[in-house]
């Protein structure tokens, strides 16, 4: 069963919105952002939790704040764009209600992203002034351990609960858990575009990511375990598929400290 992911640009043509939506259409989708079988998430319920918006056209994608000058999200968000094309929204339950809002003054997408097809779908966003942290603005820490099979996991996004519907203004939230590597590649039919760079959640038809929160943060523990990355549509049974922050710690770390070889 060969799959290739959709590119549907909505409204931006250069801001890709959302999760990369496979299915069995030879043909590229890219949409906007949902969570699907979520409920609303408590004021402050996602500190970390940022909107990557279009300056005229509203959110586009999520993201997480993991320190005071950098936000990470997935590749596929900002390819092809210039940082002037964003703003960074933080400290908010509602998109349209910034507590904060930064502009974006470098991009860094992975250089081998897509390459093979849907990799290193990770990328890194430099603000222009630093985030000031309050009670609903903070940063959250990278994985640092692996995680066990049937972990615990928290996403979080602007999404709408059914397949092509809009965003909702309030961040939703879905508990979902953790699949391992082996497992994720069987329900997944063998899929080769998973691959180790990749972490995988599930829980049960009717609930997962759907063109959802692509960049934004899945969270198990108090630790950034994933960022949204490509699914079926949408919350069919079979799991969702996100970039792993601790398969790209170093990357990560080198980034913020200025000593970025690709790779
Ligand atoms: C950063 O960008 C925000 C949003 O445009 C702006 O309000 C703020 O003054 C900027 N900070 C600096 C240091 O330029």
């Amino acid at each position: 069963m060969k799959v290739i992911a959709i590119l549907l640009l909505v409204a931006v043509a250069q801001n890709a919105n959302g999760i990369r939506i496979k299915n069995k259409e030879a043909v590229r989708f890219r949409i906007e952002n949902r969570v699907i079988g979520g409920q609303t998430a408590e004021v402050g319920f996602a500190p970390y939790q940022i909107s990557l918006q279009d300056p005229f056209y509203g959110h586009f994608c999520g993201g997480a704040i993991i320190h005071k000058d950098w936000v990470l999200t997935a590749s596929h968000c900002v390819v092809g764009s210039e940082p002037e094309d964003m703003v960074v929204v933080t400290g908010t339950n509602e998109w349209k209600k910034p507590g904060a809002t930064y502009q974006v003054t470098e991009i860094h997408t992975h250089c081998n992203y897509d390459v093979p097809s849907m990799a290193n779908d990770i990328a890194i966003l430099r603000l222009n002034s630093s985030i000031e942290f309050d009670s609903v603005t903070q940063p959250v820490p990278l994985q640092t351990k692996p995680m066990q099979e049937g972990d615990e996991v928290i996403l979080t996004g602007w999404g709408s609960t059914v397949l092509w519907g809009g965003s909702p203004d309030k961040l939703q939230k879905v508990y979902l858990k953790y699949v391992p590597y082996d497992k994720c590649l069987e329900q997944l039919f063998y899929d080769p575009d998973l691959d180790y760079g990749h972490m995988c959640t599930f829980t049960r038809e009717g609930e997962g990511a759907c063109h959802g929160d692509s960049g934004g943060p899945l969270v198990s523990g108090g630790y950034l375990v994933g960022l949204v990355n490509w699914g079926y549509p949408c919350a069919v049974g079979v799991p969702d598929v996100h970039a792993s922050p601790l398969f790209y710690y170093d990357w990560i770390r080198n980034k913020i400290s200025g000593n970025s070889q690709c790779g």
